[in-house]
């Protein structure tokens, strides 16, 4: 590019009636950004046709000189035309319930704080996970005593959020992991994940470390690196918790888990076991041996997508009705959260009509409208994300690992 060549970036939303709306830089008008006058010019014309609904391409064009310097222009175009149902058929991952992990920034400083640590963050938690727990902490870290706990950490986004949630309350956040990845799994552990998986191409815990700093989160969240076969017993801090992030996938992980935190949690502390609903079925088969024995019939509170909360000492209500796993689920956390029901609103919107994605949107619509105490509705649930567990589904061992 030449020296004198300047590029000039900004962002334009075409709207379903092809108008360009500009969404940055915000103080520039349409007509001089696009570098010609009110209509797109040709370029983006063709991109927008060539463009699949809802994806999003950056071209760039010199633009006809005028003064001093060459410029060119990168336009980054979110098309937003309506779908046909051949291109919904034929890219139904851009549709629900993919598109609710990319819903755009959520509300509050909550939502702000998720939106700048998605970077530390997988996908799932991120974000509805994430939300769904700070709106349940805020509900109760004022009257629940105790910090918090994240036993799987990886990049750290949760226990970064987790400790900007708590720090104004005096309370800690000890995020424990290998920070070298998995351990291997077990028989118990059906065939996805490998040892190894979250290996980082660098050192993790100086990594972690780096991040709580910048984030003014030292002796906020405290960074606990071990196997938890090693860790967990010798854990003598925290003595009381409010709130527990387990999310290390495999059984004996979360297995030691539960056992270094359940009798730690306070009365009203929540308790958060991620990838319950996993193929990989794990934490869910720790769950049922850890709280069989303890003769212990947990409410699980479903969280998009596939985690699940308890609150300790909750009692599932009497007219409840196990589901074929022992379980009894309820979904009033998703139920009652107009952000997510608002974006799930939104996600119905967009799918085509007679797609199954459309199909599946109101399906999950129905289960989180229906107050009933029915164990049909964990089915219903499942059957709407038949999509995202498909999506992950691996029946073949996998010759690569997940990097984080
Ligand atoms: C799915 S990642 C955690 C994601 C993270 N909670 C987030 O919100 O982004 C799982 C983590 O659990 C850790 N892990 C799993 N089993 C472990 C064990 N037995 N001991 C230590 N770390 C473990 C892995 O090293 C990995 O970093």
């Amino acid at each position: 590019m030449h020296e004198a060549t300047k590029v000039i970036s900004y962002d334009l939303v075409v709207t379903e009636d092809g108008r360009i709306v500009r969404e940055s830089p915000p103080d520039q008008p349409v007509s001089f950004v696009a570098g010609v006058s009110e209509s797109p010019p040709p370029r983006i014309q063709q991109a927008l046709r060539d463009a699949q609904p809802g994806e999003v391409r950056t071209i760039e064009f010199p633009a006809q000189n005028r003064g001093a310097g060459a410029r060119i222009f990168r336009a980054t175009i979110r098309a937003v035309r309506p779908a046909t149902p051949a291109e919904c058929a034929q890219k139904r991952g851009r549709f629900f319930p993919f598109d609710l992990f990319d819903m755009g920034p959520l509300p509050g400083d909550a939502g702000q704080a998720i939106k700048r640590l998605e970077q530390y963050s997988l996908i799932p938690p991120y974000p509805w996970g994430q939300w769904i727990y700070a709106q349940q902490l805020l509900k109760i870290c004022t009257q629940v005593p105790g910090d918090a706990i994240e036993l799987g950490v990886a990049s750290g986004g949760t226990s970064l959020l987790l400790g900007h949630l708590l720090k104004a309350h005096g309370r800690q956040v000890f995020s424990l992991d290998s920070f070298e990845g998995l351990p291997q799994p077990t028989s118990r552990d059906n065939r996805y994940f490998l040892a190894g998986d979250y290996e980082g191409d660098e050192p993790l815990l100086e990594r972690f470390c780096g991040v709580v700093e910048q984030e003014g989160l030292t002796n906020v969240v405290i960074p606990v690196k071990g196997f938890f076969a090693d860790t967990v017993p010798e854990l003598e801090q925290p003595e009381h918790l409010c709130f527990a992030h387990l999310d290390s996938d495999l059984y004996d992980s979360v297995y030691c888990s539960l056992e270094g935190v359940y009798d730690r949690m306070s009365p009203g502390g929540i308790l958060i076991i991620d990838d319950f609903f996993h193929h990989a079925q794990g934490p869910a088969r720790a769950c049922s041996v850890f709280f069989n024995k303890a003769r212990i019939q947990p409410l699980y509170h479903v969280v998009f997508p596939y985690a699940v909360g308890i609150i300790k000492g909750e009692e599932p209500p009497a007219n409840c009705r196990r589901s074929l796993d022992g379980n009894i689920y309820a979904f009033d956390w998703l139920a009652d959260d107009p952000v997510f029901r608002e974006s799930l609103e939104l996600s119905l919107d967009r799918t085509v009509p007679d797609s199954g994605s459309r199909k599946q949107a109101r399906l999950l619509i129905d289960v989180l409208d229906d107050n009933s105490p029915s164990s049909a509705n964990i089915y219903r649930y499942w059957a709407a994300l038949e999509d995202f567990w498909d999506g992950i589904s691996a029946t073949r061992s996998r010759d690569w690992k997940i990097k984080i």
